[in-house]
């Protein structure tokens, strides 16, 4: 029932570093203000500038961005702040017709309001940033944990000294209704069911699997977990909180008929108990090739490095 010609364009910009749901929730609300979606990353230089060194790459948080099902288009190395130049490019261009951002203030190093032009424009709407979860608060979630398990025991003293010994790992209270469950969920899911081969069903482990097989507590609980997995395009369905292994009675009652791995894993500290035996057995288990080799522990490699240079 869309009574324009044209379909209305957004644009969101943004880090979007280490992705997670709040930036997912950002984007959907986004895209629900117009047709199409156009999201703007920020390039590493710019970040640098105005905010530190980020921990994924332009490459990375591309990928991470492209991969969410709200996003139509990207832009690649968008600027920090949304200047007259570069509005005029998004309208003319890009045939941008608002551009967006969450309620939080945001303010260029002088001090001025990052996306004053677009409102003195008439081009600014906005949305409701999400509490409870930030790029910050998962660096400072990794820390906290790293020194907890004293992964590498230098850094982390280091870190305890700078926050005074205090290294419990703070744990979001974030718990989600089912109203954003289904926000999340698309009604392909219904559509798709049938198809064998065209859905994709993601087992999330529990919180306490993942403690029993890692030894220390996930960074993102379940529901965090679930809803990030639940933002990614190729995902049909999450199971929240599966078992650590696959069993008969998971494939029959979810009708899965092929159970996928990837080359590159987190390794388990526990038992080696092969989580896949069954579906090896029934002849319907395959190892995909991991497209990179990035991990939870690479990643906290990285914050830990860049804690150290500042
Ligand atoms: N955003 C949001 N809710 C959050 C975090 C971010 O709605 N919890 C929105 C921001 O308002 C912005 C977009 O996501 O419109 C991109 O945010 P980004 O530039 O990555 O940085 P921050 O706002 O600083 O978020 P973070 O601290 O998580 O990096």
């Amino acid at each position: 029932k869309k009574s324009r010609k044209r379909p209305v364009r957004v644009y969101m910009d943004g880090c979007f570093d280490l992705m997670h749901y709040g930036h997912a929730n950002a984007l959907r609300q986004a895209k629900s203000l117009g047709d199409e979606l156009v999201v703007g990353v920020v390039s590493d230089e710019e970040i640098v500038a105005n905010k530190g060194p980020p921990v994924l790459s332009m490459e990375e948080r591309l990928i991470l961005v492209s991969g969410l099902k709200w996003v139509d288009e990207v832009i690649a190395n968008a600027p920090y702040a949304i200047t007259e130049e570069f509005m005029n490019t998004l309208f003319n261009k890009y045939n941008i017709d608002y551009i967006i951002h969450g309620d939080d203030p945001c303010l260029l190093p002088d001090g001025t309001d990052a996306y004053g032009p677009a409102k003195k424009a008439g081009r600014y709407k906005q949305i409701k940033r999400t509490e409870g979860v930030s790029s910050t608060d998962i660096v400072g979630r990794i820390l906290s944990s790293l020194s907890d398990m004293e992964v590498n025991k230098n850094h982390s003293k280091a870190f305890q000294s700078e926050t005074g010994g205090s290294t419990r790992t703070q744990r979001s209270h974030f718990l989600p209704t089912s109203r954003r469950i289904v926000q999340f969920s698309n009604a392909k899911i219904l559509r798709c069911a049938r198809q064998l081969g065209d859905f994709l069903l993601v087992g999330v482990y529990s919180d306490q699997t993942v403690s029993e097989r890692r030894g220390c507590h996930p960074i993102m609980h379940l529901h965090e977990r679930s809803l990030s997995v639940l933002a990614c395009r190729y995902v049909d369905e999450v199971i929240i909180g599966a078992p650590w292994e696959v069993t008969r009675d998971m494939i029959t009652t979810f009708n899965i008929s092929l159970v996928v791995h990837g080359t590159v894993a987190e390794g388990s500290c526990s038992d080696e108990v092969d989580p896949y035996v069954t579906p090896r057995s029934m002849g319907i288990f395959k190892t995909i090739a991991s497209p990179n080799n990035i991990t939870w522990t690479s990643v906290a490699r990285r914050i830990v490095d860049n804690h150290e240079v500042y």
